[in-house]
């Protein structure tokens, strides 16, 4: 009798899980993989977008053939409350100025690896997908982008925007100007020469990544006037050729903690180097491309810092007979 209620029961509630299912649930489709705790989805080899569960918040497209992103391409992710869009290598030439413009929840997009996209259809886009705070245009192939890419979004949210991995030549920080917002820049692996730092005063700018360029000096974070143009906390210039260093180098940046000049071409370094530099907490200087055959006794005066990564220099400490553990003395703070 009991062994029967149970199998009623249980059979009960199959019946309605099964149905319910078939009135709002909508299975993960083929060519797509859904992950509930993590409410994503990750699709491939797609031409159009199906339905998605409608837990998918977070969705990757790869290697799908979406030559134009408009909201007719996109319509299925209406249904869902979408937070991020990821569109890797998706053969894209074209976005839409309204493609996203239904998305209000949409926070982060990227387009990357889409060597065909043209880099002018990005303002008008951009311009209407209000609330993004992060855009990714990585590893695109451009080789320039236009002046007016960030243009117009003084009342956008966008807080993160990275360019990296392009062969941009020439960027300066008047493109971002208009992107008051912004407190994160990725120009990473790009071919730049120089960086013009005037237009970030306008802007809430924090983390500049420059990092794997051919820049031959460190560029001045000061603007024409000897003013500051950011509030700078964290720079990444790995990999630069920059050849010399001194106390001018790192004007204009009091807030400074975090300095990566990994791989740079320096062969002296100068004392007071890093003095002005009030709050620098870390500074990464390993691998130097050259020879390191001077080191001043006070190069490395610092009041604050706290972590120095200094490796692979082939700078031998010990020839300097004992100015070398002097050397550290001058910076108060660096825990051995
Ligand atoms: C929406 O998804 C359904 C099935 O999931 C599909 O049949 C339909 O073509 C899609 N609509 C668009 C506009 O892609
Ligand atoms: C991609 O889609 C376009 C039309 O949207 C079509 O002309 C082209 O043949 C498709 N390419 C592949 C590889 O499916
Ligand atoms: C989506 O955005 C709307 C409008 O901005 C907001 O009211 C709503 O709470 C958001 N929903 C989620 C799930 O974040
Ligand atoms: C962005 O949109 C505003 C109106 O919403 C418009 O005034 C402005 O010109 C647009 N900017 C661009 C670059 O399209
Ligand atoms: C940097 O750009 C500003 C305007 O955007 C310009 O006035 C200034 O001369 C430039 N600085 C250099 C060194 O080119
Ligand atoms: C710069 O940032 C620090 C925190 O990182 C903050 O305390 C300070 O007020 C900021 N200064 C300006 C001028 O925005
Ligand atoms: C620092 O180096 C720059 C060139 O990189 C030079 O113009 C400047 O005069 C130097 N400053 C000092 C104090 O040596
Ligand atoms: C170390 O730097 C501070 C701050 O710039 C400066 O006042 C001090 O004289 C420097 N010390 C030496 C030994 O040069
Ligand atoms: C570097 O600083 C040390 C210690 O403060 C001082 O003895 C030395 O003369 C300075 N070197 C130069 C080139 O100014
Ligand atoms: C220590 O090295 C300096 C050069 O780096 C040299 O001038 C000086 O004579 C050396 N002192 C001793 C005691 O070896």
């Amino acid at each position: 009798m009991t062994n029967k209620k149970i199998w009623a029961t249980t059979l009960a509630l199959l019946l309605s899980a099964l149905i319910c299912d078939s009135k709002t649930g909508v299975p993960c489709p083929p060519k797509c993989k859904c992950r509930f705790r993590q409410k994503s989805a990750k699709c491939g080899g797609l031409q159009t977008i199906p339905k998605l569960p409608h837990y998918v918040k977070h969705v990757l497209f790869a290697g799908t053939n979406f030559t134009t992103v408009s909201d007719v391409l996109l319509f299925n992710l209406s249904q869902n409350t979408i937070a991020s869009l990821d569109f890797v290598d998706t053969n894209t030439v074209n976005v839409e100025p309204d493609a996203f413009s239904a998305f209000l929840n949409l926070t982060h997009l990227s387009f990357d690896s889409n060597r065909k996209l043209n880099p002018d259809v990005v303002p008008a886009f951009l311009n209407q997908t209000l609330n993004l705070h992060e855009i990714n245009l990585e590893s695109n192939g451009w080789n320039s982008i236009p002046v007016f890419m960030f243009a117009g979004l003084q009342d956008s949210l966008l807080k993160k925007i990275s360019l990296k991995n392009n062969n941009i030549k020439y960027v300066s920080a008047s493109f971002f100007s208009d992107v008051h917002s912004l407190e994160q820049l990725d120009l990473s692996r790009n071919d730049l020469t120089e960086f013009n730092t005037t237009g970030f005063e306008s802007t809430n700018i924090l983390t500049v990544n420059i990092g794997f360029n051919h820049l031959l000096h460190i560029p001045s974070f000061c603007g024409p006037l000897g003013t500051k143009t950011g509030n700078y906390t964290t720079l990444d210039l790995t990999s630069n050729p920059v050849y010399s260093l001194n106390q001018s180098s790192f004007s204009c940046l009091r807030n400074l903690r975090t300095l990566k000049l990994d791989e740079i071409s320096v062969r002296e370094l100068k004392n007071n180097t890093f003095a002005d530099l009030p709050r620098l907490r870390s500074l990464k200087m390993n691998s130097n491309s050259v020879h390191i055959n001077r080191i001043e006794l006070s190069a490395f005066n610092s009041s604050s810092l706290q972590r120095l990564s200094f490796g692979a220099n082939r700078f031998r400490f010990d020839r300097q007979n004992n100015s070398n553990l002097r050397m550290f003395s001058f910076s108060a703070e660096l825990v051995p």
